[in-house]
Protein backbone atom coordinates (compact mmCIF):
# COMPACT_ATOMS: atom_id res chain seq x y z
CA UNK A 1 0.00 0.00 0.00
CA UNK A 2 1.12 3.75 -0.72
CA UNK A 3 2.57 5.67 1.88
CA UNK A 4 0.09 8.34 2.98
CA UNK A 5 0.52 12.01 2.83
CA UNK A 6 2.27 13.82 5.79
CA UNK A 7 0.44 17.23 6.67
CA UNK A 8 1.94 19.48 9.47
CA UNK A 9 -0.67 21.06 10.88
CA UNK A 10 0.01 24.41 13.29
CA UNK A 11 -2.73 25.47 15.70
CA UNK A 12 -4.12 22.19 14.75
CA UNK A 13 -5.70 22.17 18.52
CA UNK A 14 -7.70 25.12 17.63
CA UNK A 15 -11.52 25.58 17.34
CA UNK A 16 -11.46 25.52 13.52
CA UNK A 17 -8.11 23.44 12.91
CA UNK A 18 -9.42 20.86 15.49
CA UNK A 19 -12.05 20.21 12.40
CA UNK A 20 -9.59 19.64 9.94
CA UNK A 21 -7.42 18.02 12.05
CA UNK A 22 -9.82 15.08 12.33
CA UNK A 23 -10.85 15.38 9.01
CA UNK A 24 -7.35 14.37 7.44
CA UNK A 25 -7.00 11.79 10.57
CA UNK A 26 -10.09 10.43 9.63
CA UNK A 27 -9.11 9.82 5.79
CA UNK A 28 -6.04 8.08 6.87
CA UNK A 29 -3.61 10.64 6.21
CA UNK A 30 -0.35 10.85 8.45
CA UNK A 31 -0.88 14.05 10.32
CA UNK A 32 1.33 15.99 12.80
CA UNK A 33 -0.15 18.84 14.87
CA UNK A 34 2.10 21.91 16.35
CA UNK A 35 0.07 23.51 18.85
CA UNK A 36 1.03 25.45 22.77
CA UNK A 37 -1.93 24.25 24.04
CA UNK A 38 -2.47 28.30 24.82
CA UNK A 39 -6.32 29.71 24.21
CA UNK A 40 -8.52 28.36 22.24
CA UNK A 41 -6.72 24.80 22.06
CA UNK A 42 -8.86 21.68 22.47
CA UNK A 43 -5.91 19.17 24.60
CA UNK A 44 -8.80 16.72 24.71
CA UNK A 45 -8.89 15.57 20.93
CA UNK A 46 -5.14 14.09 21.83
CA UNK A 47 -5.41 10.61 21.44
CA UNK A 48 -2.90 9.61 19.78
CA UNK A 49 -4.06 9.31 16.10
CA UNK A 50 -1.92 11.85 15.51
CA UNK A 51 1.31 13.41 16.25
CA UNK A 52 1.46 16.29 18.51
CA UNK A 53 4.33 18.89 19.76
CA UNK A 54 3.60 21.02 22.48
CA UNK A 55 5.78 23.83 20.48
CA UNK A 56 5.49 27.66 20.52
CA UNK A 57 5.51 29.35 16.25
CA UNK A 58 7.36 32.04 17.37
CA UNK A 59 10.47 30.80 18.40
CA UNK A 60 13.17 29.52 15.60
CA UNK A 61 13.13 25.26 16.81
CA UNK A 62 9.76 25.30 15.22
CA UNK A 63 11.51 25.44 12.05
CA UNK A 64 13.26 22.39 12.70
CA UNK A 65 10.08 20.41 14.10
CA UNK A 66 8.91 21.22 10.40
CA UNK A 67 12.13 20.16 8.82
CA UNK A 68 12.61 17.21 10.88
CA UNK A 69 8.78 15.80 9.67
CA UNK A 70 9.41 16.73 6.30
CA UNK A 71 5.45 17.02 5.30
CA UNK A 72 4.34 17.79 1.80
CA UNK A 73 1.48 19.40 3.16
CA UNK A 74 1.78 22.42 5.45
CA UNK A 75 -1.02 24.88 6.94
CA UNK A 76 -0.43 27.48 9.36
CA UNK A 77 -3.32 28.40 11.11
CA UNK A 78 -1.72 28.98 14.80
CA UNK A 79 -2.46 32.36 15.66
CA UNK A 80 -4.04 34.50 18.80
CA UNK A 81 -6.87 35.01 17.30
CA UNK A 82 -8.81 37.48 19.73
CA UNK A 83 -9.18 41.10 18.79
CA UNK A 84 -9.92 42.69 22.20
CA UNK A 85 -6.69 41.30 23.80
CA UNK A 86 -4.67 42.30 20.89
CA UNK A 87 -5.91 45.79 21.60
CA UNK A 88 -4.36 45.78 24.74
CA UNK A 89 -1.30 43.43 23.89
CA UNK A 90 -1.00 44.60 20.54
CA UNK A 91 3.15 44.35 20.64
CA UNK A 92 2.56 40.70 22.00
CA UNK A 93 0.25 39.81 19.35
CA UNK A 94 2.20 41.41 16.84
CA UNK A 95 5.18 39.99 17.84
CA UNK A 96 4.17 36.27 18.16
CA UNK A 97 1.63 36.61 14.83
CA UNK A 98 4.03 37.85 12.79
CA UNK A 99 7.33 35.85 13.76
CA UNK A 100 5.32 32.33 13.87
CA UNK A 101 3.91 33.46 10.06
CA UNK A 102 7.84 33.95 9.74
CA UNK A 103 9.26 31.07 10.91
CA UNK A 104 6.64 28.44 8.92
CA UNK A 105 7.47 30.49 5.97
CA UNK A 106 10.88 29.72 6.56
CA UNK A 107 10.45 26.44 7.02
CA UNK A 108 7.92 26.13 3.73
CA UNK A 109 11.14 27.74 1.58
CA UNK A 110 13.58 24.74 2.85
CA UNK A 111 10.71 21.78 2.93
CA UNK A 112 12.42 19.40 -0.17
CA UNK A 113 9.17 17.55 -0.36
CA UNK A 114 6.47 20.22 -0.33
CA UNK A 115 3.34 20.37 -2.34
CA UNK A 116 1.67 22.90 -0.82
CA UNK A 117 1.77 25.49 2.35
CA UNK A 118 -1.43 27.18 3.45
CA UNK A 119 -1.31 30.49 5.08
CA UNK A 120 -4.14 30.67 7.18
CA UNK A 121 -5.35 34.48 6.86
CA UNK A 122 -8.53 36.36 7.87
CA UNK A 123 -11.22 38.60 6.15
CA UNK A 124 -10.42 41.21 8.42
CA UNK A 125 -7.28 41.86 6.38
CA UNK A 126 -9.50 43.80 4.15
CA UNK A 127 -10.45 46.26 6.99
CA UNK A 128 -13.67 48.32 6.39
CA UNK A 129 -15.38 46.67 3.40
CA UNK A 130 -17.12 48.92 0.96
CA UNK A 131 -18.70 46.20 -1.42
CA UNK A 132 -17.32 43.11 -1.86
CA UNK A 133 -13.51 42.55 -1.93
CA UNK A 134 -11.49 40.44 -4.17
CA UNK A 135 -8.69 38.99 -3.18
CA UNK A 136 -6.28 41.16 -5.04
CA UNK A 137 -7.36 44.27 -3.52
CA UNK A 138 -5.31 46.88 -1.31
CA UNK A 139 -5.08 45.28 2.38
CA UNK A 140 -5.96 47.53 5.10
CA UNK A 141 -6.12 45.76 8.51
CA UNK A 142 -7.97 48.17 11.09
CA UNK A 143 -6.52 46.50 14.70
CA UNK A 144 -3.36 44.81 15.66
CA UNK A 145 -4.82 41.23 15.07
CA UNK A 146 -5.89 41.61 11.63
CA UNK A 147 -2.19 44.17 11.16
CA UNK A 148 -0.18 41.26 12.18
CA UNK A 149 -2.69 38.49 10.03
CA UNK A 150 -2.06 41.11 6.66
CA UNK A 151 1.92 40.93 7.57
CA UNK A 152 1.38 37.20 6.67
CA UNK A 153 -0.31 38.18 3.22
CA UNK A 154 2.53 40.01 2.35
CA UNK A 155 5.02 37.70 3.49
CA UNK A 156 2.81 35.27 0.89
CA UNK A 157 3.38 37.67 -1.88
CA UNK A 158 7.02 38.34 -1.25
CA UNK A 159 8.08 34.63 -0.90
CA UNK A 160 5.62 33.28 -4.39
CA UNK A 161 7.84 36.45 -5.90
CA UNK A 162 11.16 35.77 -4.41
CA UNK A 163 11.54 31.93 -4.48
CA UNK A 164 10.46 30.69 -7.83
CA UNK A 165 10.74 26.74 -6.33
CA UNK A 166 7.59 27.72 -4.37
CA UNK A 167 5.54 29.29 -7.42
CA UNK A 168 2.30 27.06 -7.94
CA UNK A 169 2.61 25.72 -3.81
CA UNK A 170 1.69 28.75 -2.19
CA UNK A 171 -2.24 28.90 -1.09
CA UNK A 172 -3.66 31.55 1.55
CA UNK A 173 -7.23 31.10 2.73
CA UNK A 174 -9.11 34.43 4.12
CA UNK A 175 -12.24 32.71 5.74
CA UNK A 176 -15.34 34.92 7.18
CA UNK A 177 -16.41 34.55 10.44
CA UNK A 178 -16.94 30.98 11.29
CA UNK A 179 -18.73 29.11 14.01
CA UNK A 180 -19.81 26.04 15.29
CA UNK A 181 -18.68 23.33 17.68
CA UNK A 182 -15.61 24.06 19.90
CA UNK A 183 -16.06 27.37 19.34
CA UNK A 184 -14.87 30.17 22.61
CA UNK A 185 -17.66 31.95 24.08
CA UNK A 186 -16.18 34.84 23.22
CA UNK A 187 -16.94 34.75 19.51
CA UNK A 188 -20.68 35.86 18.93
CA UNK A 189 -22.87 32.90 17.88
CA UNK A 190 -21.32 30.58 20.61
CA UNK A 191 -22.02 33.68 22.81
CA UNK A 192 -25.72 33.39 21.27
CA UNK A 193 -25.25 29.57 22.44
CA UNK A 194 -23.82 30.49 25.69
CA UNK A 195 -26.32 32.67 26.48
CA UNK A 196 -29.49 30.72 25.56
CA UNK A 197 -27.95 27.72 27.68
CA UNK A 198 -27.31 30.06 31.08
CA UNK A 199 -29.87 32.47 30.18
CA UNK A 200 -27.17 35.43 30.54
CA UNK A 201 -27.17 38.67 28.63
CA UNK A 202 -24.88 39.30 25.23
CA UNK A 203 -22.91 42.51 25.05
CA UNK A 204 -23.74 43.77 21.50
CA UNK A 205 -20.71 45.79 20.26
CA UNK A 206 -21.62 49.89 18.69
CA UNK A 207 -25.13 49.04 18.53
CA UNK A 208 -25.10 45.82 16.78
CA UNK A 209 -24.78 47.23 13.45
CA UNK A 210 -21.19 45.69 12.92
CA UNK A 211 -21.73 43.25 9.41
CA UNK A 212 -20.08 40.36 9.10
CA UNK A 213 -20.14 37.22 6.99
CA UNK A 214 -21.14 34.10 8.89
CA UNK A 215 -19.71 30.26 7.79
CA UNK A 216 -20.27 27.12 9.11
CA UNK A 217 -17.15 25.14 10.86
CA UNK A 218 -17.89 22.09 8.79
CA UNK A 219 -17.67 23.48 4.92
CA UNK A 220 -13.69 24.17 6.22
CA UNK A 221 -11.88 20.44 5.99
CA UNK A 222 -13.58 19.93 2.07
CA UNK A 223 -12.69 23.30 1.22
CA UNK A 224 -8.94 23.09 2.40
CA UNK A 225 -8.46 19.36 0.89
CA UNK A 226 -9.98 21.40 -2.16
CA UNK A 227 -7.12 23.84 -1.51
CA UNK A 228 -4.36 21.22 -1.17
CA UNK A 229 -5.53 19.47 -4.11
CA UNK A 230 -5.60 22.35 -6.81
CA UNK A 231 -5.61 25.23 -5.41
CA UNK A 232 -2.97 28.46 -5.57
CA UNK A 233 -2.74 32.30 -4.68
CA UNK A 234 -5.62 33.67 -2.30
CA UNK A 235 -9.11 32.69 -1.65
CA UNK A 236 -12.05 34.11 0.06
CA UNK A 237 -14.09 31.40 1.25
CA UNK A 238 -17.44 32.94 2.76
CA UNK A 239 -20.96 32.29 1.73
CA UNK A 240 -22.30 35.49 1.62
CA UNK A 241 -24.46 34.75 4.01
CA UNK A 242 -24.25 38.63 5.80
CA UNK A 243 -25.86 39.39 9.07
CA UNK A 244 -25.43 42.82 11.53
CA UNK A 245 -25.35 41.27 15.18
CA UNK A 246 -28.95 42.55 15.72
CA UNK A 247 -30.17 40.34 12.45
CA UNK A 248 -28.26 37.49 13.96
CA UNK A 249 -29.74 37.73 17.07
CA UNK A 250 -33.36 37.51 15.61
CA UNK A 251 -32.46 35.33 13.23
CA UNK A 252 -31.23 33.06 16.55
CA UNK A 253 -34.26 33.63 17.73
CA UNK A 254 -36.04 32.07 14.80
CA UNK A 255 -34.06 29.00 14.50
CA UNK A 256 -34.64 28.34 18.15
CA UNK A 257 -37.80 29.69 19.20
CA UNK A 258 -36.05 31.24 22.35
CA UNK A 259 -35.18 34.87 23.76
CA UNK A 260 -31.98 36.02 23.63
CA UNK A 261 -30.80 39.02 26.32
CA UNK A 262 -28.37 41.64 25.32
CA UNK A 263 -26.94 44.68 26.71
CA UNK A 264 -24.40 47.08 25.16
CA UNK A 265 -20.81 47.18 25.05
CA UNK A 266 -17.95 49.16 22.76
CA UNK A 267 -15.17 48.46 20.68
CA UNK A 268 -12.70 50.34 19.54
CA UNK A 269 -10.83 49.78 16.21
CA UNK A 270 -13.75 47.83 15.29
CA UNK A 271 -14.82 47.37 11.36
CA UNK A 272 -18.00 48.14 10.54
CA UNK A 273 -18.84 45.68 7.51
CA UNK A 274 -16.41 42.75 6.03
CA UNK A 275 -17.66 41.21 2.74
CA UNK A 276 -15.87 38.94 0.08
CA UNK A 277 -16.07 38.17 -3.42
CA UNK A 278 -16.06 34.07 -3.10
CA UNK A 279 -16.03 33.43 -7.02
CA UNK A 280 -12.20 32.22 -7.02
CA UNK A 281 -12.75 29.12 -4.88
CA UNK A 282 -15.96 28.33 -6.41
CA UNK A 283 -14.49 28.45 -9.77
CA UNK A 284 -11.85 26.33 -8.22
CA UNK A 285 -14.81 23.51 -7.45
CA UNK A 286 -16.09 24.17 -4.09
CA UNK A 287 -19.03 23.34 -2.67
CA UNK A 288 -20.46 24.50 0.66
CA UNK A 289 -21.98 21.44 2.65
CA UNK A 290 -23.96 23.58 5.08
CA UNK A 291 -26.03 27.15 4.15
CA UNK A 292 -25.64 28.90 7.13
CA UNK A 293 -29.22 28.09 8.33
CA UNK A 294 -28.27 24.50 7.97
CA UNK A 295 -25.13 25.33 9.97
CA UNK A 296 -27.08 27.18 12.56
CA UNK A 297 -29.62 25.43 13.24
CA UNK A 298 -27.72 22.29 13.90
CA UNK A 299 -25.11 24.07 16.18
CA UNK A 300 -27.47 26.36 18.53
CA UNK A 301 -29.60 23.57 18.89
CA UNK A 302 -26.86 20.62 19.37
CA UNK A 303 -26.14 19.69 23.32
CA UNK A 304 -22.28 20.22 23.07
CA UNK A 305 -20.90 22.36 25.46
CA UNK A 306 -19.62 25.93 24.65
CA UNK A 307 -15.78 25.92 25.63
CA UNK A 308 -15.37 28.82 28.15
CA UNK A 309 -11.93 28.54 28.28
CA UNK A 310 -9.50 31.71 29.61
CA UNK A 311 -9.44 34.47 27.38
CA UNK A 312 -6.00 35.27 26.25
CA UNK A 313 -5.49 37.56 28.28
CA UNK A 314 -5.33 35.62 31.72
CA UNK A 315 -3.29 32.85 29.41
CA UNK A 316 -0.65 35.46 29.02
CA UNK A 317 -1.24 37.17 31.84
CA UNK A 318 1.84 35.06 33.94
CA UNK A 319 3.98 34.25 31.01
CA UNK A 320 3.81 38.08 30.51
CA UNK A 321 5.06 38.54 34.57
CA UNK A 322 7.16 35.63 33.81
CA UNK A 323 8.98 37.83 30.98
CA UNK A 324 9.13 40.77 33.23
CA UNK A 325 11.21 39.24 35.55
CA UNK A 326 13.22 37.54 32.87
CA UNK A 327 13.84 40.77 31.35
CA UNK A 328 15.10 42.02 34.70
CA UNK A 329 17.76 39.49 34.44
CA UNK A 330 18.31 39.78 31.14
CA UNK A 331 16.70 36.28 29.93
CA UNK A 332 13.62 37.70 27.94
CA UNK A 333 11.61 35.32 25.81
CA UNK A 334 11.50 36.35 21.93
N1 LIG B 1 -12.60 32.07 13.92
C1 LIG B 1 -12.84 32.72 12.80
O1 LIG B 1 -14.00 33.10 12.55
C2 LIG B 1 -11.74 33.00 11.80
C3 LIG B 1 -12.05 33.73 10.65
C4 LIG B 1 -11.04 33.97 9.72
C5 LIG B 1 -9.77 33.47 9.92
N2 LIG B 1 -9.47 32.79 11.07
C6 LIG B 1 -8.10 32.28 11.24
O2 LIG B 1 -8.18 30.87 11.39
C7 LIG B 1 -7.16 30.41 12.28
C8 LIG B 1 -7.78 29.61 13.41
O3 LIG B 1 -8.74 30.44 14.09
P1 LIG B 1 -9.54 29.87 15.37
O4 LIG B 1 -10.65 30.82 15.62
O5 LIG B 1 -9.84 28.44 15.17
O6 LIG B 1 -8.42 30.04 16.49
P2 LIG B 1 -8.37 29.54 18.01
O7 LIG B 1 -7.98 30.72 18.81
O8 LIG B 1 -9.58 28.77 18.38
O9 LIG B 1 -7.16 28.49 17.99
C9 LIG B 1 -5.83 28.88 17.80
C10 LIG B 1 -4.96 27.66 18.08
O10 LIG B 1 -3.62 28.01 17.81
C11 LIG B 1 -2.80 27.69 18.94
N3 LIG B 1 -1.75 28.71 18.99
C12 LIG B 1 -1.92 30.06 19.12
N4 LIG B 1 -0.73 30.67 19.07
C13 LIG B 1 0.21 29.70 18.93
C14 LIG B 1 1.63 29.72 18.82
N5 LIG B 1 2.32 30.86 18.82
N6 LIG B 1 2.28 28.54 18.68
C15 LIG B 1 1.59 27.36 18.64
N7 LIG B 1 0.25 27.29 18.74
C16 LIG B 1 -0.44 28.45 18.88
C17 LIG B 1 -3.72 27.71 20.14
O11 LIG B 1 -3.26 26.88 21.20
C18 LIG B 1 -5.04 27.20 19.54
O12 LIG B 1 -5.11 25.79 19.57
C19 LIG B 1 -6.41 31.66 12.76
O13 LIG B 1 -5.24 31.79 11.99
C20 LIG B 1 -7.38 32.80 12.48
O14 LIG B 1 -6.68 34.00 12.22
C21 LIG B 1 -10.43 32.55 12.01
Amino acid sequence: MAAQPKILITGGLGFIFSHVTEYFVNKGWNVVVVDNLSEGSHPEILDHSFTHYNAHTAHSSVIDIVLKENPEYLIHAAAITDVDYSIRESLRTIQKNTLGTAHLFEAARQLPNLKKFIYVSTDEVYGECEHRMREDEILQPKNPYSCSKAAGSLMHASYHNTFPHLQGKLAETRFCNVFGPRQDKAKILARIKYSLKTNTSIPVHNDGKGCREYMYVKNIPPAIDLILEKGTGVYNVTLNDSYTVKDLIAKSTEVTGKKILTHEAHRTGMDMRYQMDSARIRDLGWKPLYTFEEGAKEYLLGDDEVPVTKSAWEWNASSVIKNRIKKFLGKEDR
